[in-house]
């Protein structure tokens, strides 16, 4: 077995109706909450004003700040500025993984005088986060990121010399995270699928990752039977409650597979592309995984017999295809998985990169800064503008 850390994880309520904990939550640590939410979905709603309602009954003083489209720096910034003087005891963020990852990002960033650009990864002269943070509780209303069990919050700016980079600590695991599927009723088809696709790629990237344990897979397994059972029926029939919770554990513990074990080539590409495009990250990940996957398995087969990851691969093909994994069956399962990508692409009508202004001349640009992360086999720069190429 190989070694493994079991890093730290939240306070997990899980399952339909469990937003109801929440005030109790609240007057256990705080006097105040800084509320973070989307622009629509829940602010305004009936559960909103029921909050709100019961948080003023129990004496709890609550700012509120409602964020659109992904957070940048400056957004972080203006929030943490416009805050700090008022010293909340607790950030909540209420919304999908761009909310969550805002909330996250201005918990760490309260205690602090300094922009959040000093500690995004990979910039230059970045300084290290000693943790120190507002208590932070996440709650999302969409199921995909997994931002409610990771230690990292991206942030981006988008445009020609964009980027997306991550603030990360392990203090910046959310301390409690709420996910309470009757959130996720309201989400549309379309975003309903880019989030399902970005948990699916993520458990299948952790679970073919180089840094993979023994632990790690069993929870990215139990996650991609979620998937395989929920995401098209929750794509079709947004108001069925069982899909919504299976979709909410398999992003929950996409969350917590990728903080361990890391990813894969797929999310290389997104961090590239959704700093020069405006793509929502999911659609890159649903557009990406089927020329990945394929790409992957080539590559693998020329390495010879006997591969790991090969046989991880066609093991996620016989639990798509309910099928039990036999070895000598492994050609079989192996195509399934790469037809099974192709079908979901195909439901999902998950639109290509080129609809959102990737063009044959961004190529070289793009594939110049992607790196493959813990990738299952090391792409050179041909695999890696093969999967971009088949893409666009
Ligand atoms: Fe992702």
């Amino acid at each position: 077995m190989t070694p493994f850390n079991l890093g730290k994880l939240p306070r997990i309520y899980f399952g339909p109706g469990k937003l109801a904990e929440l005030p109790r939550l609240m007057a256990e640590s705080a006097k105040s909450a800084l509320i973070i939410t989307g622009a629509s979905s829940f602010y305004g709603s009936e559960k909103w004003k029921k909050l709100t309602d019961e948080l003023t009954s129990r004496g709890i003083t609550h700012f509120h700040v409602s964020v659109k489209g992904e957070p940048s720096p400056d957004m972080v910034d203006d929030i943490a500025g416009q805050y700090r003087g008022k010293k909340p005891g607790l950030v909540i963020a209420i919304g999908g993984g761009s909310v969550m990852d805002a909330g996250k990002a201005v918990s760490a960033m309260l205690p602090k005088n300094e922009t959040v650009k000093h500690y995004l990864e990979g910039f230059q002269g970045a300084g290290v986060h000693d943790g120190v943070k507002t208590p932070f509780i996440a709650i999302p209303t969409t199921s995909g990121t997994g931002s409610e069990a990771a230690k990292n919050a991206v942030l981006s700016r988008v445009g020609p010399d964009g980027y997306k980079r991550s603030i990360r600590h392990d203090n910046f695991v959310p301390d409690i995270s709420i996910v309470d599927p009757e959130l996720m009723l309201s989400c549309l088809p379309s975003v309903t699928a880019a989030c399902g696709m970005d948990a699916f790629v993520q458990l299948l990237e952790s679970f073919v990752s180089t840094n993979a344990s023994q632990l790690s897979d069993a929870l990215a397994l139990s996650g991609l039977e979620q998937v395989r059972d929920s995401l098209v029926t929750a794509y079709r029939d947004g108001n069925n409650l069982a899909a919504r919770t299976g979709m909410a554990y398999a992003a929950l513990m996409s969350g917590i597979t990728l903080s361990h074990a890391g990813l894969g080539v797929v999310h290389g590409f997104a961090s590239v592309l959704g700093g020069f495009f405006a793509i929502p990250h999911g659609v890159i990940c649903g557009t990406l995984i089927g020329a990945a996957t394929w790409t992957n398995i080539r590559y693998l087969k020329e390495l010879g017999e006997g591969n790991p990851f090969l046989e991880k691969y066609a093991r996620t093909g016989a639990l798509l295809a309910r099928r039990e994994y036999t070895p000598e069956n492994r050609d079989d399962h192996l195509d399934f998985l790469v037809r099974q990508l192709d079908e979901w692409t195909e439901t999902f009508r998950m639109p290509r990169l080129g609809a959102f202004g990737v063009g044959f001349q961004d190529i070289n640009r793009i594939i110049q800064h992607t790196g493959d992360k813990n990738n299952p086999v090391k792409l050179d720069k041909d695999g890696i503008k093969e999967i971009l190429t088949a893409s666009i």
